[in-house]
């Protein structure tokens, strides 16, 4: 280059170098953003675990988390599946100076908690708000989201459920989805995979965008605790046609489990179980493990119904068949064959049929219940089964070709 000097040439060169690294950079942060990037490989099938909010609300300290972190392990649920403890809200103290959160003092350590639940091979999960305040009226992330996801990464937190609560008096219904976004893309930062669990009752239609913003289930519903059958069977039921939302790192989230609550009696337990799994949905127990009936852990270890709503290929199951109170939903599952439930909502015990082409079977087929463990024999055309009240059945339905 006439006229050059070595050195122009040499900065010249140095900064095509510096902008395409930058360059670079800036692109695999973009599709880091866009692909999830550490985040990608998290939930890939419905998280199970437990969370303290049913059994403790804001009564909730660290010895009640140890405990039944201890008794997840020690009752078989972790070798059913279970995985996640999560602390809900109540557990923030203070921020400090420089603007970091602290527990308060029913969490005097939460970094030491962090390593006794992963020291039983379990995860770690925690709360908060993208408001300035929980719904308990705690600490939210508000204006400290970095800081916030720095802090739960320092604990080795694995899971963030973040509840909207007051941040709808500092966003407007449209500001949402940045948000959430915002939060995802803190944890991004941190390096720590987190699983993301959006908690907005279900507003703006979050199942459209849930994944969009990172999230790996949202809550598709109001709080489902406080009215029994009522509400789990209306909350429930009214996630058919959401199933299309669904799938492998991306869940609709009915919420928690209220098996063990006392909340509803063992068929209606059985509903919630048969249903939740159907929908491939988050199983997240509520009850207090340290203090579990048989009946209770019975429901929440069925290996052949939990296998349902773990099925590799994560189709969320929908309704084929109602007739008012009685119902027959599908899922389809890996391998060809489908989980089939029958549902009585009624008072009266019924008889309910699946009819084979209802479910897409077209011929014979193998019939098994799965609550039973039980094969049931090869059936024509459908298979019925006497449902009690407010009960449900659940059978694996496999046609012979
Ligand atoms: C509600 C949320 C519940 C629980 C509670 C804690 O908004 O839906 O699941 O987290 O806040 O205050």
């Amino acid at each position: 280059m006439p006229g050059t000097r070595t050195s122009d040439v040499k900065s010249f060169t140095t900064l095509w170098l510096t902008l395409l690294s930058a360059g670079l950079v800036i692109a695999g942060a973009a599709r880091a953003v866009a692909s999830g990037g550490p985040q990608t490989q998290l939930a890939l099938t419905p998280p199970m675990g437990w969370n303290d909010w049913y059994q403790y609300e804001c009564k909730v300290d660290e010895k009640a988390v140890k405990a039944n972190a201890a008794a997840l392990v020690s009752s078989g649920m972790k070798a059913a599946g279970y995985r996640y403890v999560n602390i809900d809200d109540c557990w923030q103290g203070q921020r400090d100076a420089n603007g970091f959160i602290h527990s308060n003092s029913r969490f005097p350590d939460m970094k030491g908690l962090g390593d006794y639940i992963h020291g039983l091979g379990l995860q770690f999960g925690i709360y908060s708000s993208p408001g300035p305040k929980t719904c308990a009226g705690y600490e939210g992330s508000y204006t400290h989201e970095q800081q916030d996801a720095e802090t739960y990464a320092r604990w080795g937190v694995d899971f963030l459920k973040y509840d909207w609560c007051s941040a709808s008096q500092v966003y407007s219904p449209d500001q949402m989805q940045a948000a959430y976004r915002k939060m995802y893309e803190a944890i991004l930062k941190t390096g720590r995979p987190m699983v993301y669990s959006l908690c907005q009752y279900g507003l703006e239609a979050v199942w459209r965008w849930g994944a969009s913003v990172g999230g790996n289930v949202w809550r598709t519903t109001d709080d489902i605790g406080g009215d029994g059958y009522a509400r789990v069977s209306m909350f429930g039921f009214q996630q058919n046609g959401l199933e299309k939302f669904a799938g492998p790192g991306h869940w609709n989230d009915p919420d928690i489990l209220q098996i063990g609550l006392g909340q509803l009696n063992f068929d209606e337990e059985k509903t919630q179980m048969t249903l939740w799994c159907i929908l491939a949905a988050p199983l997240l127990a509520g009850n207090d493990l340290t203090h579990m009936g048989q009946q209770t852990l019975s429901l929440l270890t069925s290996a052949e119904v939990i296998a349902v709503d773990q099925d590799p290929k994560g189709v969320q199951g929908q309704r084929v068949w109602q007739e008012g109170p009685f119902e027959v939903w599908v899922k389809p599952l890996a391998g060809g064959s489908k989980a089939v439930a029958l549902f009585n909502r009624s008072l009266s015990a019924l008889t309910i049929t699946a009819r084979f082409g209802d479910i897409g079977v077209h011929d014979r087929a193998e019939v098994r219940d799965l609550w039973a463990r039980k094969d049931l024999g090869v059936f024509n055309d459908g298979f019925t089964a006497k449902v009690p009240p407010h009960g449900a059945a659940m059978v694996r339905v496999k046609e012979i070709r």
